[in-house]
C-alpha cells in the first residue's frame, strides 16, 4: 500500500494514536502536517524520526476547537506540500465522569475538543477539496463508544456518538462532491488516553476480560489501520465506521 505523493494532515499528531498514525502514514509515503498544542519537543523529535526514515512532515501548532486554527492546518499543508488528500481528526479527550458527575466546563472541553474540531475541520477541508475542484478524504479517529455506551464516561460517548453521525450524515452530503469520509472505531488501545487504567492492575484485568481478543491494542494497530484507510484500497468506503476493537462491541460487560 502506497500514499507515496499524498499530504496528510494529522490532529493530535505528537502522541497516542496520533503519532503511529503520523509514523504509518510518512513510511507509506506520504507528507504529513502534524498538528499539536502541547510538547513542541516531542513533536520536533517525532519531525526528526520521519525524516531520518526518508520521510516528510512539518508541525503547526493549532488549537482544533477554533475555526481560524483549522483552517490554518489547510493553508500550511497546501504552503508545504502544494496540496491535501487526506485530514485525519484524530485530536480527543475525555473526563471519566458520569452524567451526574460531570460540570459545564467538562462537557465544554469534550466537545470542543471530540466533536466541534471534527465538525469544523471536516468542513474546512471538504471546503478545500470542492474549491481545488479534487476528490478527497476524511477519517475520524472515533471510538467503539460512538456505538457502545461506556457508563462513567459520558460527556465523551455523546460526543463519539455525534461523530458517529458526523460521518454518516456528511459522508452522504459530501459522496457526490468526490470527498468521502469514514470513521475508524478502536477498542481500548495502550496510550496515555488510558495511563489510568494500564496503572491500575484491577482495572487492566477487568479491561482485558472484557475484550474478546484479551489484550488492549497497540497504537500501531490503528495507526497502520489508518494508513491502509487513506489508500486505494479502501477507495469504495464511505459514510461509515471500521471498528478495529478485538471484538469488544460485540462482547458483554460494562466497559
Ligand atoms: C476510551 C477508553 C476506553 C476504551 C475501551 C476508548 O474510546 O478512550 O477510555 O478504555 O475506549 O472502552
Amino acid at each position: 500500500m502506497s500514499l507515496e505523493g499524498k499530504t496528510v494532515i494529522v490532529t493530535g499528531g505528537n502522541s497516542g494514536i496520533g503519532e503511529a498514525i503520523v509514523r504509518a502514514a510518512a513510511g507509506a509515503g506520504a507528507n504529513i502536517v502534524i498538528d499539536y498544542v502541547a510538547h513542541p519537543d516531542e513533536t520536533a523529535q517525532l519531525i526528526e524520526d520521519v525524516a531520518d526514515a526518508g520521510g516528510h512532515a512539518v508541525g503547526i501548532q493549532a488549537d482544533v476547537t477554533r475555526l481560524d486554527d483549522l483552517k490554518a492546518m489547510v493553508r500550511k499543508a497546501v504552503d508545504t506540500f502544494g496540496d491535501l488528500d487526506v485530514l485525519v481528526n484524530n485530536a480527543g479527550t475525555e473526563t471519566r465522569h458520569s452524567l451526574l458527575e460531570t460540570t459545564e466546563d467538562d462537557y465544554d472541553t469534550v466537545m470542543a475538543v471530540d466533536l466541534k474540531s471534527a465538525f469544523f475541520g471536516s468542513q474546512a477541508d471538504a471546503q478545500y477539496f470542492i474549491d481545488a475542484r479534487r476528490e478527497g478524504l476524511i477519517i475520524n479517529v472515533s471510538s467503539v463508544h460512538e456505538e457502545r455506551p461506556m457508563p462513567g464516561n459520558t460527556a465523551y460517548c455523546v460526543a463519539k456518538g455525534g461523530m458517529r453521525m458526523l460521518a454518516r450524515t456528511a459522508g452522504v452530503e459530501l459522496a457526490d462532491k468526490g470527498v468521502r469520509m469514514i470513521n475508524v472505531g478502536p477498542g481500548a488501545v495502550a496510550t496515555p488516553i488510558n495511563r489510568s487504567t494500564m496503572d491500575d492492575p484491577a482495572k487492566l484485568e477487568a479491561l482485558e476480560n472484557a475484550i474478546p481478543l484479551g489484550r488492549m491494542a497497540d497504537a500501531e494497530e490503528i495507526g497502520d489501520l489508518v494508513a491502509m484507510l487513506a489508500g486505494s484500497a479502501a477507495a469504495y468506503l464511505t459514510a461509515t465506521t471500521v471498528y478495529a476493537d478485538g471484538g469488544l462491541m460485540q462482547a458483554g460487560g460494562g466497559l
